[in-house]
């Protein structure tokens, strides 16, 4: 297993650096794995003037999978857009064809009391959210900001999706809920947007591929009420990438918190970027109180998607199980009669659990 390791910025490299903890705990029971560690975003930017610098390309174009941190940071936020640590991110997803992110909201029996939502409206949530990564509004031309034709300035984006990048996030989709309830929600604004009523036009084409799947559709407004109100309606959701980007930070409390939700961005043979869904966080960052469960379930989707190692990913997640149900929280999850520990702390207790 060669693996890229790409702290990036703000808490990045103190929640990546409890998940290599949990890789070496692998390695020395007898996993072959390979790091190379390699910046991304606003680390490579101080280092190379680039947020994706061709040292990092080198090294993630051979990698089997890749564990990310996080990018980003107010004190990048004035540099010329494209030497943004955000633009960064976009460019390694693009480069190498991540266009299948998956982010599992799934909360775990402990946590119940940690979200915000009722317990009994978030009890058993399991859903599966499979959002489009390298099309849409976000890397849409022409964009840009000009001078009008009415001489005032104009800031401007555009949503396009071509039907092959539609049918491929179709298939993913589709076949992501063949292997759990059959029910998949597409989830677009069909009743505004011509691009998305060709993205609805295609996922019904799409469907008759899989007449055991249950197929719906919802448009985002209502999807983002549906998601507070009633979660567990749905089994799995496919949306476009901007869609995708918003939902799933609300799903991410169903979860009792952000810190709880990891992800993976494969291409077309399960190679695989892992990552948190959340940011680099850097109003906590330098302080080791981040919460790196989320960046730790990513490294066990690693394991279940490109190498197909279920075996490890079921080990990995049954840790983390076995810390919370120890009582152990960052203070992100924390509620009253649990332990309080900092991220290496939680780091320690799954690298304990794990034995
Ligand atoms: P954020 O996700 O970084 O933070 C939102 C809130 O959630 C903050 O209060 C933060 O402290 C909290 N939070 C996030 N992760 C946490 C964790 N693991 N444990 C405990 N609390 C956690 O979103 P933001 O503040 O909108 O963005 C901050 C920076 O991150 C920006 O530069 C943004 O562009 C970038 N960003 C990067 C990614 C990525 O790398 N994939 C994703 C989202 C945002
Ligand atoms: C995410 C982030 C990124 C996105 C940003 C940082 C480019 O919010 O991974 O969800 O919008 O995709
Ligand atoms: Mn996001």
């Amino acid at each position: 297993m060669k693996i890229a390791i790409l702290p990036g910025d703000g808490i990045g490299p103190e929640i990546v650096a409890q998940a290599v903890r949990v890789l070496e705990k692998l390695k020395a029971d007898g996993l072959a794995v390979e790091t190379v560690t390699v910046p991304l975003g606003g680390a490579a930017y101080d280092q190379y003037g680039e947020p994706y610098p061709e040292a990092t390309r080198d090294v993630v174009r051979t990698a089997d999978a890749i564990l990310l941190g996080a990018v980003g940071g107010p004190q990048y936020d004035t540099l010329p857009r494209d030497k943004r640590p955000e633009r960064g991110l976009l460019a390694i997803r693009k480069d190498l064809g991540l266009f299948g992110n998956l982010r599992p909201a799934m909360l775990y029996p402990e946590l119940a009391g940690a979200s915000t939502l009722k317990p009994e409206v978030v009890a058993g949530l399991d859903i599966m959210i499979v959002r489009e990564l390298t099309g849409d509004i976000y890397f849409g031309q022409p964009r840009g900001i000009h001078v009008n034709d009415a001489g005032e300035r104009e800031g401007f984006n555009t949503m396009r999706y071509s039907e092959s990048e539609i049918r491929r996030i179709a298939k993913v989709a589709f076949e992501i809920a063949q292997k759990r309830n059959k029910k998949l929600c597409s989830v677009d604004k069909a009743n505004v947007l011509e691009c998305t009523e060709f993205w609805k036009e295609i996922i019904i084409d799409v469907a008759k591929q899989y007449p055991d799947v249950e197929l719906s559709h919802m448009y985002v407004d209502n999807a983002a009420m549906q998601l507070v109100r009633n979660p567990k309606q749905f089994d799995v959701i496919v949306t476009g990438n901007i869609f995708g980007d918003i939902l799933s930070d609300e799903a991410s409390m169903l979860t009792g918190s952000i810190g709880m939700l990891p992800s993976a961005s494969l291409d077309a043979n399960n190679k695989g970027l892992y990552e948190p869904c959340h940011g680099s966080a850097p109003d906590i960052a330098g302080k080791n109180v981040a919460n790196p469960l989320a960046t730790i379930l990513s490294l066990a989707m690693m394991m279940r998607y490109t190498f197909a190692r279920e075996d490890i990913a079921k080990r990995i997640e049954t840790a983390v199980q076995t810390v919370l149900r120890q009582g152990y929280r960052t203070a992100d999850i924390y509620e009253a009669g649990t332990q309080k520990v900092s991220c290496s702390g939680m780091g320690d207790a799954v690298v304990a659990a794990l034995a």
